[in-house]
Protein backbone atom coordinates (compact mmCIF):
# COMPACT_ATOMS: atom_id res chain seq x y z
CA UNK A 1 0.00 0.00 0.00
CA UNK A 2 1.11 3.60 -0.85
CA UNK A 3 -0.70 5.10 1.66
CA UNK A 4 1.39 7.68 3.54
CA UNK A 5 3.82 7.50 0.67
CA UNK A 6 5.38 11.09 -0.14
CA UNK A 7 7.23 11.61 -3.15
CA UNK A 8 9.57 14.40 -3.86
CA UNK A 9 11.52 16.04 -6.19
CA UNK A 10 14.95 15.74 -4.95
CA UNK A 11 17.65 17.93 -5.29
CA UNK A 12 21.26 18.25 -4.06
CA UNK A 13 20.38 18.75 -0.27
CA UNK A 14 18.53 15.48 -0.18
CA UNK A 15 21.83 13.61 -1.33
CA UNK A 16 22.43 11.86 1.80
CA UNK A 17 19.69 10.38 2.26
CA UNK A 18 19.06 9.58 -1.76
CA UNK A 19 22.34 7.42 -1.45
CA UNK A 20 21.90 5.64 1.65
CA UNK A 21 18.81 4.67 0.14
CA UNK A 22 20.80 3.36 -2.93
CA UNK A 23 23.06 1.52 -0.91
CA UNK A 24 20.36 -0.45 1.23
CA UNK A 25 18.20 -1.40 -1.89
CA UNK A 26 21.42 -2.77 -4.00
CA UNK A 27 22.88 -4.39 -0.79
CA UNK A 28 19.91 -6.48 -1.09
CA UNK A 29 20.13 -7.55 -4.46
CA UNK A 30 21.95 -10.79 -5.10
CA UNK A 31 25.43 -10.63 -6.41
CA UNK A 32 25.19 -9.90 -9.56
CA UNK A 33 28.45 -10.66 -12.70
CA UNK A 34 29.35 -8.05 -13.23
CA UNK A 35 28.28 -6.83 -10.43
CA UNK A 36 26.29 -3.24 -10.20
CA UNK A 37 27.87 0.07 -9.49
CA UNK A 38 25.24 1.10 -7.27
CA UNK A 39 27.48 0.62 -4.14
CA UNK A 40 30.16 3.00 -5.91
CA UNK A 41 27.77 5.75 -5.63
CA UNK A 42 28.35 8.68 -3.28
CA UNK A 43 26.90 11.14 -1.46
CA UNK A 44 29.03 13.47 -3.83
CA UNK A 45 28.33 11.60 -7.07
CA UNK A 46 24.54 11.52 -6.10
CA UNK A 47 24.68 14.85 -5.16
CA UNK A 48 25.82 15.79 -8.36
CA UNK A 49 23.76 13.91 -10.33
CA UNK A 50 20.47 15.52 -8.42
CA UNK A 51 21.89 18.86 -9.23
CA UNK A 52 22.40 18.02 -13.17
CA UNK A 53 19.70 16.03 -13.66
CA UNK A 54 16.46 15.84 -10.42
CA UNK A 55 15.43 13.14 -8.85
CA UNK A 56 12.84 11.23 -6.55
CA UNK A 57 12.70 10.22 -3.31
CA UNK A 58 9.58 8.58 -1.77
CA UNK A 59 9.11 9.16 1.61
CA UNK A 60 6.81 7.42 4.69
CA UNK A 61 6.09 8.64 8.04
CA UNK A 62 9.54 11.02 8.19
CA UNK A 63 11.42 7.53 6.64
CA UNK A 64 13.34 7.88 2.81
CA UNK A 65 11.97 4.39 1.13
CA UNK A 66 13.00 4.66 -2.23
CA UNK A 67 14.87 7.11 -4.58
CA UNK A 68 15.57 7.67 -8.32
CA UNK A 69 17.75 9.53 -10.50
CA UNK A 70 17.20 11.04 -13.06
CA UNK A 71 18.94 11.33 -16.17
CA UNK A 72 18.16 14.18 -18.92
CA UNK A 73 21.65 13.28 -21.02
CA UNK A 74 19.54 11.83 -24.06
CA UNK A 75 17.41 14.83 -25.73
CA UNK A 76 13.28 14.48 -25.76
CA UNK A 77 14.43 11.30 -23.04
CA UNK A 78 13.79 11.07 -19.55
CA UNK A 79 16.83 7.88 -18.01
CA UNK A 80 15.47 6.66 -14.57
CA UNK A 81 18.72 5.42 -12.89
CA UNK A 82 19.07 3.81 -9.51
CA UNK A 83 15.70 2.44 -9.12
CA UNK A 84 15.56 1.93 -5.55
CA UNK A 85 13.48 0.99 -2.63
CA UNK A 86 14.53 0.27 0.59
CA UNK A 87 14.37 -3.51 1.54
CA UNK A 88 12.82 -2.69 5.00
CA UNK A 89 9.19 -0.54 3.04
CA UNK A 90 9.67 -3.10 0.08
CA UNK A 91 6.33 -3.19 -1.72
CA UNK A 92 5.56 -2.38 -4.99
CA UNK A 93 3.11 0.72 -3.86
CA UNK A 94 6.86 2.71 -3.33
CA UNK A 95 7.88 1.66 -6.77
CA UNK A 96 4.81 2.43 -8.53
CA UNK A 97 4.30 5.97 -7.05
CA UNK A 98 7.62 6.79 -7.91
CA UNK A 99 7.39 5.79 -11.88
CA UNK A 100 3.86 7.29 -11.84
CA UNK A 101 5.60 10.90 -10.86
CA UNK A 102 8.70 10.19 -13.31
CA UNK A 103 5.90 9.78 -15.73
CA UNK A 104 4.79 12.95 -14.66
CA UNK A 105 7.87 14.94 -14.58
CA UNK A 106 8.75 13.78 -18.01
CA UNK A 107 5.48 14.72 -19.12
CA UNK A 108 5.68 18.04 -18.33
CA UNK A 109 9.23 18.67 -19.12
CA UNK A 110 7.66 17.76 -22.70
CA UNK A 111 9.76 14.70 -23.29
CA UNK A 112 9.01 11.82 -25.75
CA UNK A 113 9.38 8.81 -23.45
CA UNK A 114 11.16 6.92 -20.63
CA UNK A 115 14.13 4.69 -20.73
CA UNK A 116 15.84 2.95 -17.99
CA UNK A 117 18.36 -0.53 -17.90
CA UNK A 118 17.30 -3.42 -16.17
CA UNK A 119 19.41 -7.19 -15.46
CA UNK A 120 17.67 -9.52 -16.88
CA UNK A 121 18.60 -11.88 -13.87
CA UNK A 122 16.79 -9.99 -11.78
CA UNK A 123 13.49 -11.52 -13.56
CA UNK A 124 11.01 -10.06 -11.24
CA UNK A 125 12.60 -6.01 -12.44
CA UNK A 126 11.80 -7.14 -15.66
CA UNK A 127 8.46 -8.13 -15.09
CA UNK A 128 8.21 -4.73 -12.78
CA UNK A 129 8.52 -2.50 -16.17
CA UNK A 130 6.76 -4.78 -18.17
CA UNK A 131 3.62 -4.68 -16.55
CA UNK A 132 3.99 -1.02 -16.78
CA UNK A 133 4.37 -0.94 -20.57
CA UNK A 134 8.11 -0.63 -20.61
CA UNK A 135 9.63 -2.81 -23.49
CA UNK A 136 13.34 -4.02 -24.30
CA UNK A 137 14.66 -1.69 -26.57
CA UNK A 138 17.88 -3.32 -27.22
CA UNK A 139 20.81 -5.44 -25.05
CA UNK A 140 24.00 -4.92 -23.72
CA UNK A 141 25.42 -8.69 -22.17
CA UNK A 142 22.94 -8.81 -19.70
CA UNK A 143 21.95 -5.05 -19.12
CA UNK A 144 18.33 -4.53 -21.03
CA UNK A 145 17.39 -1.00 -21.79
CA UNK A 146 13.66 -0.73 -21.75
CA UNK A 147 11.97 2.08 -22.66
CA UNK A 148 8.45 3.29 -23.01
CA UNK A 149 6.67 6.37 -25.31
CA UNK A 150 4.60 8.62 -23.61
CA UNK A 151 0.64 9.04 -24.56
CA UNK A 152 -0.49 12.75 -25.39
CA UNK A 153 -3.48 14.01 -25.71
CA UNK A 154 -4.59 17.35 -27.53
CA UNK A 155 -7.41 20.05 -28.31
CA UNK A 156 -8.28 20.15 -31.94
CA UNK A 157 -10.64 23.15 -32.07
CA UNK A 158 -11.73 22.53 -35.82
CA UNK A 159 -11.50 20.38 -38.86
CA UNK A 160 -8.52 21.78 -40.59
CA UNK A 161 -6.77 21.34 -36.94
CA UNK A 162 -7.53 18.32 -36.87
CA UNK A 163 -5.81 17.25 -41.12
CA UNK A 164 -2.87 19.14 -39.66
CA UNK A 165 -2.56 16.91 -37.08
CA UNK A 166 -3.09 13.81 -39.12
CA UNK A 167 -0.77 15.35 -41.72
CA UNK A 168 1.96 15.35 -38.35
CA UNK A 169 0.93 11.46 -38.07
CA UNK A 170 2.06 11.48 -41.12
CA UNK A 171 5.63 12.53 -40.58
CA UNK A 172 5.72 9.54 -38.37
CA UNK A 173 4.30 6.54 -40.02
CA UNK A 174 5.98 4.11 -42.39
CA UNK A 175 4.63 1.00 -44.20
CA UNK A 176 3.28 -1.80 -41.73
CA UNK A 177 2.19 1.01 -39.05
CA UNK A 178 -1.78 -0.21 -38.36
CA UNK A 179 -3.28 3.41 -36.66
CA UNK A 180 -6.90 2.72 -34.77
CA UNK A 181 -9.30 5.12 -34.93
CA UNK A 182 -12.18 5.54 -32.43
CA UNK A 183 -14.54 8.09 -31.37
CA UNK A 184 -18.55 8.76 -32.12
CA UNK A 185 -20.24 9.04 -35.30
CA UNK A 186 -19.16 12.84 -36.98
CA UNK A 187 -16.54 12.59 -34.13
CA UNK A 188 -13.89 13.51 -36.91
CA UNK A 189 -12.28 9.65 -38.02
CA UNK A 190 -12.74 10.28 -41.41
CA UNK A 191 -11.69 13.78 -41.22
CA UNK A 192 -8.47 12.68 -39.70
CA UNK A 193 -7.74 9.85 -42.26
CA UNK A 194 -8.25 12.97 -45.17
CA UNK A 195 -5.28 14.90 -43.44
CA UNK A 196 -3.12 11.16 -43.29
CA UNK A 197 -3.75 10.37 -46.59
CA UNK A 198 -3.45 14.01 -48.09
CA UNK A 199 -0.07 14.40 -46.12
CA UNK A 200 1.15 10.87 -47.22
CA UNK A 201 0.06 11.23 -51.04
CA UNK A 202 -2.14 9.04 -51.88
CA UNK A 203 -4.93 9.20 -54.78
CA UNK A 204 -7.82 10.03 -53.05
CA UNK A 205 -10.65 11.20 -52.33
CA UNK A 206 -10.53 9.70 -48.74
CA UNK A 207 -14.50 9.23 -47.92
CA UNK A 208 -16.38 7.19 -45.63
CA UNK A 209 -16.85 4.11 -46.83
CA UNK A 210 -20.22 3.17 -47.76
CA UNK A 211 -20.68 -0.26 -49.70
CA UNK A 212 -16.67 -0.88 -49.25
CA UNK A 213 -15.61 -1.83 -45.89
CA UNK A 214 -11.54 -1.31 -46.70
CA UNK A 215 -10.60 0.83 -49.36
CA UNK A 216 -6.99 0.96 -50.95
CA UNK A 217 -5.21 4.35 -51.95
CA UNK A 218 -1.98 3.47 -53.55
CA UNK A 219 0.40 5.93 -53.29
CA UNK A 220 1.24 8.95 -55.88
CA UNK A 221 4.72 9.23 -54.44
CA UNK A 222 6.13 6.38 -54.16
CA UNK A 223 5.58 5.82 -50.42
CA UNK A 224 3.37 3.47 -48.56
CA UNK A 225 -0.44 2.94 -50.05
CA UNK A 226 -3.11 4.02 -47.47
CA UNK A 227 -5.82 1.10 -47.13
CA UNK A 228 -8.79 2.75 -45.23
CA UNK A 229 -11.22 0.29 -43.27
CA UNK A 230 -14.55 0.70 -41.77
CA UNK A 231 -15.09 -0.93 -39.08
CA UNK A 232 -18.27 0.99 -38.22
CA UNK A 233 -20.09 -1.76 -39.44
CA UNK A 234 -18.60 -4.73 -38.40
CA UNK A 235 -19.96 -6.69 -35.07
CA UNK A 236 -17.09 -8.89 -34.40
CA UNK A 237 -13.29 -9.12 -34.13
CA UNK A 238 -14.35 -12.40 -36.98
CA UNK A 239 -15.66 -10.68 -39.39
CA UNK A 240 -12.49 -8.45 -39.50
CA UNK A 241 -10.35 -10.88 -39.86
CA UNK A 242 -12.68 -12.54 -42.40
CA UNK A 243 -11.66 -9.42 -44.73
CA UNK A 244 -8.15 -10.43 -44.95
CA UNK A 245 -5.99 -7.17 -43.95
CA UNK A 246 -2.52 -9.44 -43.58
CA UNK A 247 -2.37 -9.69 -46.40
CA UNK A 248 -1.86 -5.71 -47.27
CA UNK A 249 -0.49 -4.26 -44.15
CA UNK A 250 3.28 -4.45 -44.70
CA UNK A 251 3.00 -2.61 -47.13
CA UNK A 252 0.76 -0.11 -46.50
CA UNK A 253 -0.38 2.08 -43.23
CA UNK A 254 -3.59 0.60 -42.44
CA UNK A 255 -6.52 2.82 -40.64
CA UNK A 256 -9.42 1.44 -39.19
CA UNK A 257 -12.03 3.47 -38.07
CA UNK A 258 -14.25 2.35 -34.78
CA UNK A 259 -11.99 -0.30 -34.57
CA UNK A 260 -11.16 -0.54 -30.75
CA UNK A 261 -11.00 -3.90 -29.02
CA UNK A 262 -10.91 -5.39 -32.84
CA UNK A 263 -8.29 -4.39 -35.07
CA UNK A 264 -5.60 -4.60 -32.27
CA UNK A 265 -5.23 -8.46 -33.38
CA UNK A 266 -3.90 -7.43 -36.58
CA UNK A 267 -0.72 -6.39 -35.47
CA UNK A 268 1.48 -6.86 -31.93
CA UNK A 269 2.06 -2.51 -32.72
CA UNK A 270 -0.68 0.28 -33.43
CA UNK A 271 -1.33 3.47 -32.70
CA UNK A 272 -4.94 4.47 -30.69
CA UNK A 273 -6.10 7.33 -31.59
CA UNK A 274 -9.15 8.46 -29.98
CA UNK A 275 -11.05 11.72 -30.68
CA UNK A 276 -14.33 13.06 -28.12
CA UNK A 277 -16.19 15.48 -28.85
CA UNK A 278 -15.96 18.19 -25.81
CA UNK A 279 -18.70 18.13 -23.13
CA UNK A 280 -19.80 21.92 -23.17
CA UNK A 281 -18.12 24.01 -21.05
CA UNK A 282 -19.25 27.60 -19.32
CA UNK A 283 -19.88 30.50 -21.55
CA UNK A 284 -17.00 32.90 -20.64
CA UNK A 285 -19.96 36.03 -19.68
CA UNK A 286 -17.41 38.39 -21.35
CA UNK A 287 -17.65 36.57 -24.75
CA UNK A 288 -13.97 36.85 -25.56
CA UNK A 289 -13.02 35.01 -28.43
CA UNK A 290 -11.74 32.09 -26.17
CA UNK A 291 -15.15 32.16 -24.27
CA UNK A 292 -16.87 31.34 -27.10
CA UNK A 293 -17.70 27.56 -27.29
CA UNK A 294 -17.26 25.81 -30.14
CA UNK A 295 -19.26 22.90 -31.35
CA UNK A 296 -16.51 21.80 -33.34
CA UNK A 297 -14.09 21.04 -30.53
CA UNK A 298 -12.37 17.76 -30.06
CA UNK A 299 -9.98 16.39 -27.80
CA UNK A 300 -7.55 13.68 -29.48
CA UNK A 301 -5.78 11.32 -27.45
CA UNK A 302 -2.82 9.59 -28.83
CA UNK A 303 -1.69 6.13 -27.33
CA UNK A 304 1.44 3.80 -28.92
CA UNK A 305 1.52 0.38 -28.07
CA UNK A 306 3.59 -1.97 -28.94
CA UNK A 307 7.72 -2.00 -29.74
CA UNK A 308 7.19 -0.37 -33.22
CA UNK A 309 6.61 3.18 -30.83
CA UNK A 310 9.22 3.04 -28.93
CA UNK A 311 11.50 6.03 -29.60
CA UNK A 312 9.19 7.28 -32.11
CA UNK A 313 8.92 11.25 -30.90
CA UNK A 314 4.86 11.03 -30.93
CA UNK A 315 4.81 13.69 -28.06
CA UNK A 316 7.28 16.13 -29.66
CA UNK A 317 6.14 15.47 -33.21
CA UNK A 318 2.48 16.04 -31.88
CA UNK A 319 2.34 18.63 -29.79
CA UNK A 320 5.17 21.62 -31.06
N1 LIG B 1 -12.37 19.53 -34.70
C1 LIG B 1 -12.89 18.79 -35.69
N2 LIG B 1 -12.25 17.68 -36.09
C2 LIG B 1 -12.77 16.90 -37.06
N3 LIG B 1 -13.92 17.15 -37.72
C3 LIG B 1 -14.60 18.25 -37.36
C4 LIG B 1 -14.12 19.09 -36.34
N4 LIG B 1 -15.00 20.09 -36.19
C5 LIG B 1 -15.96 19.87 -37.06
N5 LIG B 1 -15.75 18.78 -37.78
C6 LIG B 1 -16.66 18.23 -38.80
O1 LIG B 1 -17.26 17.07 -38.25
C7 LIG B 1 -17.47 16.10 -39.26
C8 LIG B 1 -16.72 14.83 -38.92
O2 LIG B 1 -17.12 13.82 -39.80
P1 LIG B 1 -16.28 12.51 -40.07
O3 LIG B 1 -14.85 12.86 -40.17
O4 LIG B 1 -16.90 11.80 -41.20
O5 LIG B 1 -16.55 11.73 -38.70
P2 LIG B 1 -16.44 10.17 -38.40
O6 LIG B 1 -15.63 9.53 -39.49
O7 LIG B 1 -15.78 10.12 -37.06
O8 LIG B 1 -17.83 9.65 -38.34
C9 LIG B 1 -16.96 16.71 -40.56
O9 LIG B 1 -18.05 17.30 -41.22
C10 LIG B 1 -15.98 17.77 -40.06
O10 LIG B 1 -15.85 18.85 -40.98
MG1 LIG C 1 -16.04 7.89 -40.77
Amino acid sequence: MSRELDVDLAGPDRAQEVVDVIHRAFAARPALDPPATAGDETVESVAAALEDHGGLIAMRRGLPLGAILFDRSRPGLMGLRRVSVDPLGRDRGVASAMVGVAEDVAEEAGMDGIWLHVREELPENVRFWSHRKYRPVRREGTTIEMGKTLWLAREVPDADAMRDLAARVAGLVRAGDLLVLTGDLGAGKTTFTQGLGEALGIRGPVTSPTFVIARTHPSLVGGPSLVHVDAYRLGSAAEIDDIDLDATTDESVTVVEWGAGMAEQLSDSWLSIAIETRAAGPVDPVGTASGVLSEDMRVVTIRPYGPRWLEVPLRSTLLA
